[in-house]
């Protein structure tokens, strides 16, 4: 269902888009239904503290889950409660994890949202990473998607590839179509609508989109996730922006954005590629 612009996002003072704070003290200045698209990559709980070394800069964020899953549990789901209520009704949210800790935020998040408002497991293939021996490799994420209202949530379908027409019969336009009982199916022109597998490249080690950020996703990620979920105009928040990717897409999709993140490198980072954005 297509949703229309609407949150109290316009009434606000949020002259600020990147702030340099624990997401927990920005959703609670927010109001209620302020955003219009979430998207949160949030830490995933790996044990590890994430380190880059770029130059002569070491580039690194914790995350080092305390307390294991119920640790992260524990830290995550009161910001999830939060990012449900500055949610607008016709607002969406993208929680993405990865197979340590994605079941069991599933199912928490059903509860705060209602299992009747979840829309996707999408899962985003990169092939890229190390290999295993002893299991099957892992090489996706998961992102959840859940609609704040299923009845007013908006989304816009994507398309993408060809349809497979081969063998088929052509009408006198040279259209491929399918005969069936109630007459010619024609394909959309712009091809299927995109599933819940997406298979977008990770950044490589030479591209020229790498910012020297540890975890930093790519724009096609989240150019395809803020086109289906949000209109030009809409505020579309990143509570974990790391980079800001998230930020920079929306900024250049023609969306408001909002963000933060609690590493000073991250907001430095962030906001240099929103200015640089900004300046072209
Ligand atoms: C997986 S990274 C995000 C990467 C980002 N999507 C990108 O493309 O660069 C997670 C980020 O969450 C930040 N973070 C961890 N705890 C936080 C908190 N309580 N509030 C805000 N940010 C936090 C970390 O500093 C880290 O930058």
């Amino acid at each position: 269902m297509s949703g229309s612009t609407s949150s109290a996002a316009s009434s606000t003072s949020l002259t600020d888009p990147i702030s340099c704070i624990d997401c927990k003290t920005l959703l609670g200045t927010l109001p209620t239904g302020a955003c219009d698209l979430i998207y949160i990559d949030p830490p995933f709980g790996t044990g590890q503290a994430r380190k880059l070394v770029s130059g002569d800069q070491t580039r690194a964020y914790d995350d080092s889950a305390r307390g294991g899953i119920d640790g992260f549990m524990a830290f995550l789901m009161p910001r999830i409660e939060q990012m449900h209520r500055v949610l607008a009704t016709t607002g969406s949210l993208y929680v993405h994890l990865d197979w340590r800790t994605v079941h069991y935020i599933k199912v928490a998040i059903d509860d705060i949202f209602g299992a009747g408002n979840f829309l996707n497991e999408i899962t985003w293939s990169y092939r890229t990473g190390g290999r295993a021996r002893r299991w099957f490799g892992r090489k996706h994420d998961t992102i959840l998607l859940y609609a704040k209202d299923t009845n007013a949530h908006t989304f816009h379908p994507t398309r993408q590839g060809e349809f497979r027409t081969q063998g088929m019969n052509h009408d006198e336009q040279g259209r491929p179509y399918k005969t069936t009982r109630s007459g010619r199916l024609y394909f959309h022109p712009d091809g299927p609508t995109v599933t819940d597998v997406w298979d977008i490249p990770f950044l490589s080690t030479v591209s020229s989109e790498r910012v020297g950020y540890p975890t930093q996703k790519p724009e096609a990620l989240l150019e395809r996730i803020i086109k289906a979920s949000s209109n030009e105009g809409d505020l579309v928040a990143d509570f974990f922006c790391g980079s800001g990717t998230t930020l920079v897409t929306a900024s250049r999709l023609d969306r408001r954005c909002l963000g933060c993140d609690l590493n000073p490198q991250a907001v430095e980072i962030a906001t240099a590629r929103l200015n640089a954005l900004r300046a072209r």
